[in-house]
């Protein structure tokens, strides 16, 4: 477990304590505006969703970060974590720190939206069949594997993050996700997940589900397409009803799971 060392901290608790209070910054927070600076300057590193990215960890469901205070969390944000890859963003302001840290608690599901408001039986046939969300992604042990495993997805998330992780997939694509397009020696086009990588290979699982190591010295062309096989146009496919069925049927699922795995996923095991 890795420690936060405060740089600067008697400075910023003299601001907050002078300009604002911390309850008053709790009320100030606007999880709109916070959103969109979150985009900004957060999505890149932690992942559009705070789940994690390449370059930073999970921020939305670790229960280590979850359950930080409002306090610590707008610490964390205005002084960064000294001697790791967070950096400090005192140039938000103090307005600008608290509505990302609103934003922050709508990532980690602490919102009173919390309910399950679409239709799950609906969403499950969808998620089955019109949507063909299981040909990737499996839950509950059915469906395919070329995506993440959707079972407790939802647990510590909010409706609205679910939502955005559907209809705006993440930016940066989690490391092994992306979508790669080579040109074989032999002049065979494939298409394929990067798998792994190192200086002279690249390893691609096609969509048959087969793994297949390519020297790159061998390949004509190696074309890094930054997606991953999420496809991008749900919002238009299904209606806002059709994703609100979705978006509860996975709620469901994450609450039907056994708790002691459900604990663990939020812990960011
Ligand atoms: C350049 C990449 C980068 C950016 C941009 C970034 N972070 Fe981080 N963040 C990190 C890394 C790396 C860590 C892990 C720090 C550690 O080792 O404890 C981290 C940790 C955190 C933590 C948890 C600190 C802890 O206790 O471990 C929070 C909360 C956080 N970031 C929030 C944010 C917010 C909010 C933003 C946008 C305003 C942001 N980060 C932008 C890289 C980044
Ligand atoms: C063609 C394959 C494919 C289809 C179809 C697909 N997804 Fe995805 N999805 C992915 C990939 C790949 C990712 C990114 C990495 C991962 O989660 O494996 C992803 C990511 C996600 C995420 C974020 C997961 C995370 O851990 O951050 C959610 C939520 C999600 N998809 C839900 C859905 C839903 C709901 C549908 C149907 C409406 C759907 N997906 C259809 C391939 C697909």
């Amino acid at each position: 477990m890795k420690r936060v060392r405060f740089k600067g901290i008697g400075r910023s608790i003299f601001l907050m304590f002078v300009v604002t209070t911390p309850a008053q910054l709790i009320a100030q927070g606007d999880a709109t505006a916070g959103a969109k600076t979150f985009s900004t300057n957060c999505s890149g590193c932690h992942g559009s969703d705070g789940r994690g990215g390449e370059r930073a960890p999970n921020i939305a469901t670790a229960r280590n970060i979850s359950s930080l205070a409002e306090k610590d969390l707008s610490n964390i944000v205005r002084n960064g974590v000294t001697g790791s890859g967070m950096p400090s963003f005192s140039f938000l302001g103090d307005k600008g720190i608290a509505d990302v840290v609103a934003y922050l608690r709508v990532l980690q599901g602490k919102t009173s939206d919390a309910k399950i408001t679409g239709n799950p039986e609906a969403g499950h046939a969808l998620f089955f069949g019109q949507a063909g969300c299981s040909t990737c992604h499996m839950v509950s042990g059915l469906g395919g594997f070329m995506a993440s495993d959707l079972t407790d997805y939802a647990s510590g998330i909010a409706p609205t993050a679910i939502y955005k992780a559907i209809v705006e997939p993440a930016e940066v694509v989690p490391a092994g996700s992306q979508v790669v397009e080579l040109v074989a020696a032999s002049g065979l086009k494939i298409t394929g997940i990067l798998r792994s990588e190192d200086n002279f290979n690249v390893i691609i699982q096609t969509r048959d589900g087969r793994f297949q190591r390519y020297a790159k010295s061998s390949l004509k062309k190696l074309d890094y397409t930054g997606r991953s096989l999420m496809p991008i146009d749900y919002k238009t496919r299904l209606s806002a009803e059709q994703l609100n069925d979705i978006v509860g049927y996975l709620m469901r699922s994450a609450s039907t799971i056994d708790p002691a795995n459900q604990k663990k996923k939020r812990r960011g095991e």
